[in-house]
């Protein structure tokens, strides 16, 4: 295992009812709070006004901060920095998917940090030395994990690159998980965002050391439990230990735990996000397309890994297969279940008008150091062509 620091400091509160049990207590020493949410589900399913009823009953001055859209952009990153330098804002309280907790971590860092933002926190990877508006969360969507997270992927139009980095003191102070809260989430978001957590364990597992490791074994349990709930909750979507098991799964994908002591991969979200900078395409999906071919592309570099994955994850067999064999095998069943949860296979299904740009887009693409082997634009472009 190669050496790590760990840290993760956001607090979470798990389960039905916690955040009628816990909300109060946990803004107490905050009188303005500024309440930012997406696009208008928290009104549709009665979150808003849970929360908003919380609020005021404990005498808070709230400022709304509505709008946040899937993909947030830079320039809405500056509205809501402006609002809360504004409005003195003393907590920023996010509700909803990995949009909007990232908005809310990006506008906390943006209104705090003095300079120019982008340049310094999202361009580069800067030193946050300074005091940030403190965020919590009501997650209602499983996927990102941005609820355990210090990351705010953001898309900045003009210069069209989307991307962000995993900052530890931009992590919620706390982050409020209550899975019934995710039971209104359409089915086709609730693949894409299971998905999103399948990716990110992937994108950590196929990457070295390949030695004997506990997070490659915590890594290989968390995507069965992500298989088998997803299917559950395909049947039935009100069902409450699914909901819950798919929603700790996402957390404990993207909370850092299982990146430690790996070297970590992440070629296909940069891919993806590269995608989402130039077509705003959902990120889960734009995942379950690319993660297919590009295995198919590197899995000779990682062959041992790939063909674990087949029997370990999938329950394939090894009989007279060869490692070639029973790695293709896991990436076909891999393919296999994308198609089993209803997410698109090509890049027109996510909605992509114009083979041409993609060149373009694969010329964006940074390379990942932790690959097991480099994957340079011309073979993105090769990648994005096989999944249009
Ligand atoms: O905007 P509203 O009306 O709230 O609707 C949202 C949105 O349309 C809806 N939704 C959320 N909760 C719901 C619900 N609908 C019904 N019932 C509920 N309970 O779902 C739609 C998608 O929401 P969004 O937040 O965009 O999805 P997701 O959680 O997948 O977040 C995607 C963003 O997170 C970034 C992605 O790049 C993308 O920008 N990521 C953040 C990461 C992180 N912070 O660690 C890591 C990821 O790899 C990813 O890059
Ligand atoms: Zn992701």
């Amino acid at each position: 295992m190669n050496n790590f620091i760990y840290e993760n400091s956001t607090k979470v509160y798990f389960g039905a009812g916690c955040v009628k049990e816990f909300l109060t207590s946990l803004v107490k020493e905050f009188d303005i709070v500024m309440l930012a949410y997406g696009q208008g589900s928290v009104k549709r399913n009665g979150i808003y006004d849970e929360v908003t009823g919380l609020l005021m009953k404990a005498g808070k001055t709230v400022v709304e901060f509505p709008g946040i859209m899937p993909n947030p952009t830079y320039g809405k990153v500056l509205e809501g920095a402006w609002l809360a330098r504004s409005s003195g804002v003393q907590l920023i309280l996010g509700m909803g998917g990995g949009s909007v907790m990232d908005c809310c971590k990006a506008v906390s860092l943006a209104a705090c940090c003095g300079e120019d933002p982008w340049m310094n926190y999202w361009e580069k990877k800067g030193i946050i030395d300074f005091t940030l508006i403190p965020v919590g969360v009501i997650a209602t969507l499983a996927g990102t994990g941005s609820e355990c997270n210090g990351a705010a992927v953001i898309t900045n139009e003009e210069k069209k690159i989307k991307t962000g980095y995993d900052y530890p003191v931009c992590n919620p102070r706390f982050a409020l998980m209550d899975p019934s809260y995710t039971f209104s989430v359409p089915k086709r978001q609730m693949a894409a965002g299971a998905f999103d957590s399948f990716s990110h364990i992937m994108e950590i597992y196929f990457s070295e050391p390949d030695e004997q490791n506990v997070s490659d074994e915590i890594s290989e349990a968390l995507m069965r439990s992500l298989i088998r709930n997803i299917r559950i909750a395909f049947e039935n979507p009100m069902d409450y230990t699914a909901r819950s098991n798919l929603f700790w799964d996402s957390a404990l994908s993207e909370n850092r735990l299982i990146k430690m002591g790996k070297r970590c991969d992440f070629a296909c979200h940069l891919m993806a996000h590269q995608l989402g900078a130039y077509t705003d395409c959902n990120h889960g999906e734009a995942m379950a397309v690319l993660h297919p071919a590009y295995y198919r592309h590197i899995y000779g570099s990682g062959l041992k890994k790939f063909a674990r994955f087949a029997r370990k994850v999938w329950g394939i067999r090894q009989e007279d297969k060869t490692d070639a064999e029973l790695a293709k095998a896991g990436i076909g069943a891999l393919s296999a279940f994308i198609g089993e949860i209803g997410l698109p296979k090509t890049l027109r299904e996510l909605g992509m008008e114009e083979e041409k740009e993609l060149k373009k887009i694969a010329d964006s693409c940074h390379y990942s150091p932790g690959s097991y082997r480099r994957t340079l634009p011309p073979e993105i472009l090769e990648i994005f062509r096989e999944c249009y």
